[in-house]
């Protein structure tokens, strides 16, 4: 049974679960998965749509997914941000610590099924950190690191209370590990190995080149990066960033412009074994 403090909706995994049994043998295998690192302000939601047609094309994925938690304005997301994504071909959306920063997304996210926040959040949040997809028996989870970040609850503790819910009832399990420490990241994939399918990190906004199939059959990678302005400091314009380090003065966090690095993973999964069989990076730049 899951901790009283992951704050789930119990009941909606109940009604997943439901329609997930017959769904099993229909999953295609392998399994592909797009999803792309923290997607950052109207830059990087015009880069998405932008790139997802020949995207689809070469890779042709079976399910898209992104880190939302910097959509509007390069914090936190709103109702018109997160459909602009959903209208381009996301999927789904995970969050991470900056989900709450629009006031309106509590409400939202509370009634929107494709985006999920931290599981770790304390009991009471609104909101889910886990869900199990319509219609195919894929879940997915989210969870924030707390090493530099907020102190939420343990995710790793939340990670296997998730894992016991998610394992009868999925073939892919996917984690998108939201985090600031490589340690604690590095650590949560070891934890996970041959739990679930992937361990996906994000956060830093920073690629990293690390991408394996651990021993189990794991896919990890610590950071995806993010798919925001390219000339700028993860996200923000630079100079802004340069001038608070220079004075430790509050600056506004205004989103850079021009082109787009686009950061992404793409995962197959053999959904006989759960098994994750390829991960490969992905980096584009795409010209606004
Ligand atoms: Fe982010
Ligand atoms: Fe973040």
């Amino acid at each position: 049974m899951i901790s009283p403090n992951s704050g789930h909706k119990i009941p909606d995994l109940e009604q997943d679960a439901e329609s997930s049994e017959s769904d099993v043998l229909n999953l295609k295998s392998p399994f592909r998965i797009l999803f792309f690192g923290d997607v950052v302000g109207r830059p990087g939601r015009s880069a998405v749509r932008i790139i997802l047609p020949s995207l689809k094309d070469e890779f042709k994925p079976d399910l898209i997914l992104a880190n939302g938690e910097n959509l509007a304005g390069g914090l936190g997301l709103t109702r018109e941000t997160a459909d602009d994504l959903f209208s381009y071909g996301i999927d789904f959306l995970t969050t991470g610590n900056h989900v709450w920063d629009k006031r309106t997304a509590i409400d939202y996210i509370n009634s929107e099924e494709r985006i999920i926040r931290p599981a770790n959040y304390p009991e009471g949040a609104p909101g889910r950190g886990y869900k199990i997809l319509d219609g195919m028996p894929v879940g997915i989870f989210n969870l924030s690191g707390r090493i530099f970040m907020e102190a939420l609850d343990n995710p790793f503790t939340v990670a296997k209370n998730i894992v016991n819910i998610l394992k009868d009832k999925c073939k892919v399990i996917l984690l998108d590990f939201h985090a600031e420490a490589t340690s604690e990241k590095i650590a949560m994939g070891w934890y996970l190995d041959g739990k679930v399918s992937a361990v996906i990190g994000t956060h830093t906004h920073v690629q990293t080149a690390d991408e394996i199939i651990l021993p189990e059959g794991s896919a990890y990678i610590t950071d995806v990066g993010m798919t925001g302005p390219a000339v700028s400091v993860i996200g923000t314009k630079k100079d802004l960033i340069i001038q608070k380090f220079l004075t430790q003065m509050p600056v506004r966090f205004d989103v850079a412009k021009g082109k787009v690095r686009v950061c992404a993973v793409i995962i197959d999964i053999d959904t006989k074994t759960s098994k994750a069989i390829s991960i490969q990076r992905l980096q584009r730049i795409v010209e606004r």
